[in-house]
């Protein structure tokens, strides 16, 4: 009899898709059965289990469909190292109130300073907290609208790429935009603004945002929308790619100053609602 009952409800466990239960049921009513635990407070384990176990699966998917280029932690990064980032600024940002507000961060920073790992990560912090997110580098999001407006598609192209409630564009600047393109990214921005948070990083300092759009005066409409709700987070110093480089033995490429230096600009928030 016992037997019957403890095949049915393997089976109507299974049924209902309650994998993490059923995977635990065993092992929770022996050790309910050792510890003197109630009924109430087996269930509630066991409940409680699936759920975890079902937010780390979605956070997953999450995680898969935002197109990172590789997984990088927050806690995967050396503060010690990076020593221009304040930590209580990136776990302020961690918290994810930003993109319940609709706000946008913007790294800038010099090649290898650690923007990219920093943008990913925020991004993994952004799917475990059930948000959807979409990463992309600049160039490759631009052209897809090109392809897109081309084909006569942009606005359901544009839609796709504007999807999720954390956009990450990296790699803003390392290669000038033509007419179109600027003309593109502007709509992304506006598209945003106030509406849901972009997370952009950048080898430029917003003073030479003109020269990357090519056109001044769209630059600065873009850069008032971009920083009239964000944080500015100026990451300096020397590359992390060099010093690992440096340590495995290797002889450092020469770099041009002008790449490993930016002019400083500090941690700053501006607006907020
Ligand atoms: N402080 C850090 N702690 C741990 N790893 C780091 C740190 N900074 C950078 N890295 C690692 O160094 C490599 C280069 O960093 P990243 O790609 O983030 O640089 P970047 O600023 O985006 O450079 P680029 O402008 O060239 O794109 C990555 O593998 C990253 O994980
Ligand atoms: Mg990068």
């Amino acid at each position: 009899m016992k037997g019957l009952v403890y095949e049915r409800l393997h089976g109507n466990l299974q049924a209902l898709n309650l994998v993490t239960v059923d995977r635990n049921l065993d092992t929770t009513l022996e050790a309910t059965a050792k510890a003197g635990k109630s009924f109430m407070e087996a269930l509630d384990e066991l409940v409680g289990d699936e759920v975890t176990a079902r937010r780390a699966l979605s956070a997953e998917t999450r995680i898969k469909l935002a197109g990172f280029p590789a997984r990088k932690t927050l806690e995967g990064f050396d503060f010690d190292f990076q020593t221009s980032v304040d930590p209580a600024a990136i776990r302020e940002l961690a918290t994810m109130r930003f993109v319940h507000n609709a706000e946008n961060v913007i790294l800038l920073g010099p090649t290898g300073v650690g923007k990219t790992h920093l943008a990913i990560a925020l991004g993994i912090e952004a799917a475990r907290a059930g948000l959807s997110v979409t990463f992309v580098t600049a160039t490759h999001a631009l052209a897809k609208l090109k392809q897109a407006s081309d084909r006569g598609i942009l606005e359901r192209a544009l839609r796709n790429l504007c999807r999720s409630k954390l956009l990450i564009l990296d790699e803003l600047g390392y290669h000038p935009l033509d007419r179109e393109a600027a003309h593109l990214f502007f709509r992304i921005v506006e598209n945003r603004y106030e509406r849901a948070s972009t997370l952009f990083t950048s080898n430029k300092v917003y003073s030479e945002w003109g020269e990357v759009l090519g056109d001044p005066v769209l630059a600065s409409a873009a850069l008032d929308r971009i920083v009239h709700h964000s944080t500015t987070i100026s990451v300096r110093g020397e590359s992390y790619r060099l010093r690992e480089k440096r340590r495995a033995g290797t002889p450092a490429p020469v770099v041009p100053l002008e790449s490993r230096t930016l002019r400083p600009l500090h941690h700053e928030r501006k607006g907020g609602k």
